[in-house]
């Protein structure tokens, strides 16, 4: 069951391609992205659990916007598991990874992906029973070089890197053929959110649409 739900969250983010990971100001904010991100035809983000905001933008983008896909991302422990579940959120992203809460995901069956950045991590995620895995933070830990040397030694495995994802190297991270999509904050960071830098917000989108599409 965990696992049809984790193929088929896998499936939607392979065709996406690209997960902005947001970090709301605000509800109100979160409610404006959701916006440009639909009219974008990037129906996606990750929402952070940094922001006192963040569980109350989910619940709200995803009331206002049911077709929106929302992971919760920075997730820590199975409180946070709870809120982003009873939010709406689909899936489950954490910056490492640790037994409990993977055991936890598990357990209620929701889809996750604990961050990884060395052999032994992602090892140890295999083991667990995961195969779809966040590389964290992706150019900091070897990026597409270790991407390519984990295929190797670990080939049934797929990433979402993030960390350091741009529109500059977002299209060679998307070549490799263990990576599920990126995630990345560069398409509507915090200042530009909190600022309402709309038009700034709106053409990094639609950049980025285009270049994952092809058409750039
Ligand atoms: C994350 O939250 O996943 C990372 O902070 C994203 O990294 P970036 O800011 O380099 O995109």
């Amino acid at each position: 069951m965990v696992a049809e739900k984790q193929k088929s969250i896998d499936d939607q983010l392979k065709d996406l391609k690209l997960v902005p990971v947001v970090s709301p100001p605000s509800v109100e904010t979160s409610l404006r992205l959701a916006e440009i991100l639909l009219r974008n035809d990037l129906p996606v983000a990750e929402i952070t659990l940094r922001t006192n905001c963040a569980v109350d933008a989910i619940v709200a983008m995803k009331a206002r916007f049911p077709e929106l896909l929302i992971l919760a991302g920075t997730v820590l422990n199975q409180q946070q598991v709870d809120s982003a579940l009873a939010a709406g959120a689909a899936g489950i992203v954490s910056p490492g990874i640790t037994s409990r809460l993977t055991e936890y995901c598990q357990q209620i069956k929701i889809p996750f992906f604990p961050g990884i950045s060395t052999p032994s991590e992602a090892q140890g995620a295999y083991e667990a029973g995961l195969t779809s895995l966040k590389f964290f933070p992706a150019e900091m830990s070897g990026g597409l070089r270790m991407l390519a040397l984990l295929k190797d030694i670990y080939p049934q495995l797929s990433f979402m890197p993030t960390g350091g994802i741009t529109q500059d190297n977002i299209l060679e991270y998307l070549k490799l053929d263990n990576v599920i999509c990126c995630g990345g904050t560069w398409l509507s960071p915090y200042h530009l959110l909190e600022s309402g830098e709309w038009e700034e917000i709106e053409w990094r989108i639609s950049q980025a649409v285009k270049a994952i599409r092809g058409s750039v």
